[in-house]
């Protein structure tokens, strides 16, 4: 890779713990500085043992900062070295929204601002970011294509990462920022996240209380894992676009009712199943069309739902004595 010296927003979150982990065990020479305020979105406690994996490498410095905060942001990062950023930090989840929509603007707006600003006033040439499949709100026309009009998001949390895809594009077009923006979709894996299906229906099998399957199991996923994730984020980071969206997903949308089955035979226990309507702010269905991401980024996801739901299944059971606890 070009860069020595990195900065990575929401370092302790999912993406952002993987994504670091990928690099500073890949590349001794580039020094990164992760940023996270470690919220009580879920547990801290989580977020503290993924760092206490990345704080084991010489090379990674952490702050606890709130990005949303101007002053404390670029007087940390003043007279820092940054090569690029990569901004992975915002108030995730969609059903959060309807609750407490006033951290979604205060993270993912301002936050985003205060982060591109960084970024011009420190003369940062590059900034990857994440966007999310929830942009493409409830339209019927798949796969989902990064050039679909993305005017009626569904939810607040849409609605932010739409607003940041045009932030991004206004300061390339002033300030020649190279921005790239990643919609990921449903991203899944080890160290994932509590609030999301996956490690609900692991933790709730394992013990041994109801699962709550939205649209009585007819959600249709494109569940994507997380290394290929983090490959087409490295992808990103090594191309020199000036202002561009892409998909990153797994091109392989599957109902919600065979994941379950999966993640039941891997644990060897059978889920009770609590159906229930789909939720506001939900899309029923998800699919990402990777021609751009393979043409431009060449991005290539090479793990199957089975295999991935595998692999989490088994850290999930290998983990499950502090797991029960978080
Ligand atoms: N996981 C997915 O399926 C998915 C799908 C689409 C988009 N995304 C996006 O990808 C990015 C990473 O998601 P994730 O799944 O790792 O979520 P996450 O919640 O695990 O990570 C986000 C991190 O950002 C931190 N954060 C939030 N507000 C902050 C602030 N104001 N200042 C500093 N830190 C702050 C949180 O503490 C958290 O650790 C997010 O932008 C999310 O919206 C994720």
């Amino acid at each position: 890779m070009k860069y020595t010296s990195l900065l990575i927003t929401g370092a302790a979150g999912f993406i952002g713990f993987h994504l670091c982990k990928y690099i500073l065990d890949k590349f001794e020479d580039i020094r990164i500085f992760g940023i996270d305020n470690l919220n009580d979105y879920y547990s801290p406690k989580l977020k503290d043992r993924r760092l206490d994996i990345l704080k084991n490498h010489n090379n990674f410095t952490f702050k606890k900062l709130d990005f949303s905060n101007w002053e404390e942001t670029y007087n940390e990062f003043k007279e820092i070295e940054i090569d690029a950023i990569i901004h992975l930090g915002a108030q995730a989840g969609v059903r959060y929204s309807i609750e407490n929509p006033w951290v979604y603007i205060k993270s993912n707006d301002l936050g985003t601002l205060n982060v591109f600003e960084l970024a011009r006033k420190k003369d940062v040439q590059k900034i990857v970011y994440a966007s999310s499949s929830s942009v493409y709100g409830g339209k019927t026309e798949y796969p989902y294509k990064e050039d679909m009009c993305i005017d009626s998001p569904i939810s607040l949390y849409a609605a932010t990462k739409i607003s940041n895809e045009l932030l991004a594009s206004v300061y390339s077009h002033l300030y020649g920022i190279n921005a790239i923006g990643l919609r990921f979709f449903t991203v899944y894996g080890e160290f994932g996240r509590p609030d999301m299906a996956f490690w609900k229906f692991a933790k709730n099998i394992l013990s041994e209380a109801p699962i709550e399957v939205y649209n009585y199991g007819k959600m249709v996923r494109d569940f994507t894992y997380i290394s290929d994730i983090v490959d087409g984020i490295i992808s990103a980071l090594n191309k020199n676009y000036k202002n561009e969206i892409f998909n990153l997903g797994n091109d392989n949308p599957v109902e919600l009712e065979y994941a379950i089955s999966l993640i039941e035979r891997y644990l060897g226990k059978h889920a009770e199943k609590k159906y229930l309507p789909i939720q506001p702010g939900d899309i029923p269905k998800t699919w990402a069309d990777l021609e751009k991401s393979k043409k431009m980024l060449g991005y290539n996801p090479k793990v199957s739902i089975e295999d991935g739901l595998k692999r989490f299944t088994k850290w999930f059971k290998d983990n499950w004595y502090w797991i029960k606890n978080i």
